[in-house]
């Protein structure tokens, strides 16, 4: 084809540097388009996770220091304390558990001083006797890898104590070029039902790294750049993250495994780790320090529209019991936990539990606010009020009610105003609320003044009259909608998420940039860089903010009418470029409307969607636009 296309600019007389030019253009990537309706929802409804996983992690606990005694004295106190029957049943090992590759068949060999249970009779090791307990005892396995050759610990780890032993090739322990070999040993061999696929080894073994200079660990050229997401591979990453997907397929007949990606919301992870695994982490590292949990949650408040069941965002493990969320903060701890559940986060429990105090288990087995988190409906919380200070987040459960949480960020106390238009709840109506943490209940009309203690998070569950009886807004049913195309032509990293000191550098250097590409991606009820959403000059309160050039998926719960009014987010800088707005139901256009150009004001679509299952969204505008054209689909709903 490429020989073809030379031999005919050489017809026409064009230089090579111009045959070159255009021959690269061809050889483009010419997937389908993406603004296409398919009729299909393309997250990911692979593996286990219809609910954020629940469970216990070795890391925040241990890091690389873990052995079988340390994980089953915390397996049996989840057991014996009710956690397990409360939800937390994975029981995860993370970095710390390997030995070495053996040579030269590859097989991966665990450290049996560490875990003496998987020393096997024939001089071989398994895991099998310790999944098998874990089993028995009502709980899942998970294990953990890393995409290159080399891992995480390999990279930071402080020294080799209890990283992987012998020559070169046996300290290669990750999957590259072992993805399935290693899958089929730790799935169907071993009984493993979960796993944490890290990508450290994709990022830190560049030929200037001082491990890879001084020969310790081989080269493999960096696929992610952590501060520049615009020199990342993000299509190779993607591969092979997708490759590790189809082994799990075919190694789990019966569909029974989580599959974790964790890339700390590098390589634009956001818009497709939904697409391929269950749970996709959107930070770098969580610490047991206050500060560096803000930036954590703040790379998943704001991404509702990029979680749905099957497909969650991960903020990072829990780090209740340990810094500044130990036994004496205990107003910090409630926080971190009541946010974690309210985001739909997976709840993992990342502490000794040996040294975890009655009030400490019982804040971890809180049915009420596990409840917010395993809700089946799977609808992360959006924020109704967002600011450096406070912020309220509303969650629609599956009965119709609300979780609410209002959080105060600072060390201020503050008197925070939650109203029935936040909970979309109609204000002359009475709305009942009960409290996560105490069990009271109180009941309001309008709106209600909170004091909320510096770092307090105030937790609710409340029922009233919905604003709008006959129907829901989609901004109310994020786990409804997955966001298939978001308009983003050069992804670039948030600059709205917490900048704190990291504990592995403290102030050393310039600061660390939080590198998680999310800016400009479609938001509930606001628009795509977090203001309210705003059409000539008029402020709408509700709908969904996203960039032209895009494409959401909604599923259709037997409504039979959408209408939305739609138009130029004002925020827009490309003025003269009209776009038009068009509803698929099962990939048929429905609905469109005319080209709506910025300043014109809302311009109103609607479409009978009777007997359709999933409704497209797709917003068409001239030539590229990225970031310079948001658009708005104001208080887009489903009708009865
Ligand atoms: C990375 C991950 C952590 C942990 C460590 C283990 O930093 O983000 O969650 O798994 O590796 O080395």
């Amino acid at each position: 084809m490429r020989h073809r296309l030379m031999a005919f600019l050489a017809a026409l007389g064009l230089t090579a540097a111009a045959a070159a030019c255009v021959s690269s253009l061809a050889a483009r990537p010419s997937g389908p388009d993406p603004l296409a309706a398919t009729g299909q929802w393309s997250a990911n409804q692979a593996g286990q996770a219809p609910t954020p996983p629940m469970g216990w992690n070795t890391w925040n606990a241990f890091y690389y220091n873990i052995d079988e005694q340390k994980v089953m004295a915390s397996v049996q106190i989840i057991v014996d304390s009710g956690l397990a029957a409360a939800g937390y049943r994975n029981v995860n090992l993370d970095d710390g558990w390997w030995l070495r590759r053996r040579q030269p068949d590859g097989r991966m060999i665990i450290n049996a001083q560490r875990f003496p249970s998987a020393a096997t009779a024939d001089g071989e090791t398994s895991f099998r006797p310790l999944t098998d307990r874990l089993h028995a005892m009502g709980l899942r396995a998970g294990i953990y890898s890393d995409i290159g050759r080399n891992t995480c610990g390999q990279a930071y780890g402080p020294d080799t104590s209890n990283q992987p032993q012998g020559s070169m090739g046996e300290r290669e322990v990750g999957l590259y070029d072992h993805i399935d070999q290693d899958i089929a040993l730790y799935f169907e061999e071993w009984g493993f039902d979960y796993i944490k696929v890290d990508g450290c080894g994709i990022r830190a073994f560049g030929a200037a790294a001082p491990r890879v200079r001084n020969g310790t660990y081989r080269e493999l050229a960096p696929l992610i750049d952590m501060h520049a997401v615009s020199r990342t591979d993000i299509a190779a990453v993607r591969g092979l993250f997708g490759e590790v997907a189809r082994s799990l397929a075919r190694h789990n007949r019966d569909g029974d495994y989580t599959y974790s990606i964790c890339l700390w919301g590098s390589a634009n992870v956001r818009a497709w780790g939904k697409d391929v695994g269950n749970l996709s982490r959107t930070s770098d590292d969580i610490s047991a320090s206050w500060p560096r949990m803000l930036t954590n949650f703040d790379t998943t408040v704001t991404r509702a529209l990029y979680a749905q069941p099957g497909a969650w965002n991960d903020p990072d493990m829990l780090f209740i019991g340990s810094g500044d969320f130990d036994a004496d903060h205990m107003v910090e701890a409630r926080s971190h936990f009541g946010l974690w559940a309210i985001v739909n986060a997976p709840l993992l429990i990342g502490f000794d539990l040996r040294r975890a105090t009655g009030e400490q288990l019982a804040l971890l087995g809180n049915r009420d606010i596990i409840a917010l988190n395993q809700d089946p409906a799977g609808h992360q919380a959006v924020p109704a009020y967002l600011s450096e200070d406070v912020q309220i987040l509303v969650k629609t459960l599956a009965d119709g009610d609300k979780g609410v949480a209002i959080f105060n960020r600072g060390m201020a106390p503050i008197e925070a105003v939650l109203t029935a238009a936040h909970l979309k709840m109609d204000p002359s109506a009475p709305i009942a609320l009960s409290d996560l943490w105490t069990g009271a209940r109180t009941t309001f009309e309008k709106e209600r003044v909170f004091a909320v203690a510096p770092r307090q998070t105030l937790m609710f569950r409340a029922r009233g009259a919905r604003a709008l009886a006959n129907g829901v807004y989609l901004s109310e049913v994020p786990g409804d909608i997955n966001v298939a195309a978001d308009g983003i032509v050069a992804p670039t990293a948030d600059p709205t998420i917490h900048r704190s000191v990291t504990p592995w550098t403290r102030t050393r250097g310039p600061g660390e940039m939080p590198s998680y590409a999310g800016w400009g991606g479609a938001q509930a009820d606001r628009s795509p860089f977090s203001e309210p959403l705003r059409m000539a000059g008029r402020i709408h309160e509700i709908g969904i903010g996203v960039l032209a050039n895009s494409r959401l998926e909604a599923r259709n719960r037997g409504f039979r009418h959408f209408s939305a009014s739609v138009g130029i987010d004002d925020a827009a800088a490309l003025r003269d470029r009209p776009a038009t707005f068009a509803v698929y139901g099962d990939g048929r256009l429905i609905a469109q409307s005319r080209a709506v150009r910025a300043d014109e004001g809302p311009v109103e679509i609607e479409a009978d969607i009777e007997g359709v299952a999933i409704l497209e969204l797709v917003t068409r505008a001239a030539g590229e636009t990225g970031l310079g054209l948001p658009v708005v689909w104001g208080e887009a709903r489903l009708l009865r």
